[in-house]
């Protein structure tokens, strides 16, 4: 069934009952020296002892969290040789995908491990991601189908920034749908993939069905550039993703179908209406947690000159109380940017802002030990300042007159991008003028603009931002499929 009533979203970890923060702590603990091994899983293959390389703790430079041996030319056509569409029924599958998700869950303690120490996120990140990773597998699972057909081998390519939920989500939807995958996790996050395609394999999905290729945009591209591909499923940058597309026009049979989720410029409107301690507790949120490090997160806030002043010293001092350190502490708010050539981009931004004056606040963050970025709020005079998505803890703020939301609202859209966008105000009628006229997947009103929910906010964007369907969403497996039957709203 496309849909089934009795799949709910996982209960997730009530990080504000102390015992249970307690028990993932303790539970966490005995991996903070573990280390981990990542390298091609290849059917009827076994890989060549290629060079490995270390995988470090971007908050920790002495932590070597494990090593990953890259997928060679050789493995790559191996495993394209190697996969074997999932022929079994959608039941199976779908117990598979549900014992998968009942493995993430009681790994949940190694997984959070290694969330934290390969990818530097914080607490509360990697609970919400094992949560989302979790929703995903239920979630397409009960979508299997008998009466959809499989499209063959799809290439799945996840970023960083989510290496476990959006990498099991691509992943899931194309097995639920009975396809054959080859995942290609991103070069800084190797061994969370590795584990969770550990679990899938221990679950019942077979080896030939799923295929791992650790390494870097090289092996991304090998698995775009091949006439065996029957589609390909990306999350990663605008860049990439064109270079993707150009590739499969070259190599694949025509109408090979990509579905491509890439960057953002989300801007967020506050008008003089807004409820100024919801809009700073929001615009914290969603341009500071995971140390700016989503693609939906708020890089770009308006607001409206008639409160700009008080608002953004409010902004100011919330942004005092956030804590930038090793994000294996509980009391860390953000970790670290992913590695040194992330660091450097944003450091070089923050820094140009610096000599052209137009630094309106930083707080303070670890200068040496890991890739740390202090927090900054950047004065802009529009969105279009900002010539490239900056992936890191920068807010730039602009303000507009009463008279001049239209104008914004246009410029906004004129970006190309359109992932996500928030609003701030208590204008009913504006509410609605303003959702009918932003050109943006995922619009969040009188909330923050990150953390969408599987199953209930669909997650994707528009125009440069992606090609849609949206992630956790009706419309997203049947692009999995050969014949996607018609697709019932809900
Ligand atoms: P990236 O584009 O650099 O890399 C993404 C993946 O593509 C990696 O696995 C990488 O190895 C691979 N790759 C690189 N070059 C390739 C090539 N030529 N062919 C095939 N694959 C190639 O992005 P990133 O830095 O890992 O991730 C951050 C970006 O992802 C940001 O732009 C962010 O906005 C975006 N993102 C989007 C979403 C969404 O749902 N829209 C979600 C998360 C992240
Ligand atoms: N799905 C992620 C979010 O909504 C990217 O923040």
């Amino acid at each position: 069934a496309l849909f089934a009533p009795e799949r709910v979203n996982a209960r997730g970890w009530d990080l504000t009952h102390a015992p249970t923060l307690a028990a993932i702590d303790q539970g966490r603990a005995s991996y903070l020296e573990a280390k981990w091994d990542a390298g091609p899983i290849v059917a009827d293959t076994v890989p060549p002892p290629s060079p490995k390389t270390s995988v470090i703790n971007p908050a920790r430079s002495d932590d070597t969290v494990g090593h990953v041996r890259p997928a060679d030319p050789a493995t790559i056509a191996a495993a394209l040789a190697a996969a074997t569409p999932w022929e079994a029924d959608a039941q199976t599958r779908a117990k598979a995908l549900n014992a998968a998700a009942d493995a993430y869950e009681a790994n949940a303690p190694e997984l959070f491990a290694i969330l934290a120490r390969e990818a530097g996120k914080a607490m509360p990140d990697i609970v919400a991601e094992l949560r989302e990773a979790v929703d995903f597998l239920r979630y397409y699972a009960a979508q299997a189908s008998d009466a959809t057909t499989a499209r063959g081998i799809w290439t799945c390519i996840s970023p960083w920034n989510f290496p476990l939920a959006i990498f099991t989500g691509q992943i899931a939807a194309a097995l639920a749908a009975g396809n054959a995958v080859l995942a290609k996790p991103a070069e800084q996050t190797p061994l969370i993939a590795t584990r969770a395609v550990e679990i899938l394999h221990a679950a019942g999905v077979p080896l030939g069905a799923l295929q791992l290729l650790p390494g870097g945009g090289d092996v991304g591209a090998a698995l775009t550039s091949d006439a065996r591909v029957n589609g390909v499923a990306f999350t990663g940058s605008t860049a990439t993703a064109l270079k993707i597309r150009a590739a499969m026009a070259a190599n694949c049979a025509p109408g090979t179908p990509l579905i491509a989720e890439t960057g953002g410029l989300n801007a967020m409107i506050v008008d003089s209406t807004a409820l100024p301690e919801h809009a700073v507790r929001d615009i914290v949120n969603g341009a500071f947690r995971s140390a700016g490090q989503r693609c939906s997160a708020l890089r770009c806030l308006y607001v409206q000159e008639d409160i700009a002043a008080p608002l953004l010293k409010m902004l100011q001092g919330a942004m005092n109380e956030l804590v930038v350190g090793d994000p294996w502490h509980l009391s860390t708010d953000l970790g670290p940017v992913i590695d040194a050539p992330a660091h450097q981009i944003i450091a070089d931004h923050i820094a140009q802002a610096e000599s052209d004056g137009r630094i309106i606040h930083q707080i303070k963050a670890p200068s040496a030990g890991g890739h740390f970025i202090a927090p900054t709020a950047i004065r802009v005079d529009s969105i279009t300042d900002m010539t490239r998505e900056i992936f890191g803890p920068v807010l730039h703020v602009a303000t507009f007159k009463a008279d001049e939301i239209d104008a914004v609202i246009d410029t906004i859209n004129g970006t190309g991008y359109g992932l996500t966008f928030g609003l701030h105000t208590r204008i009913d009628d504006r509410v609605q003028t303003i959702v009918e006229r932003v050109a943006a997947g995922n619009i969040y009103v009188n909330r923050d603009q990150i953390g969408a929910i599987v199953g209930s906010q669909p997650f994707g964007g528009e125009g440069l931002s992606g090609t849609g369907p949206k992630a956790g969403g009706p419309h997203y497996l049947p692009r999995f499929t050969a014949n996607p039957a018609p697709m019932a709203m809900g």
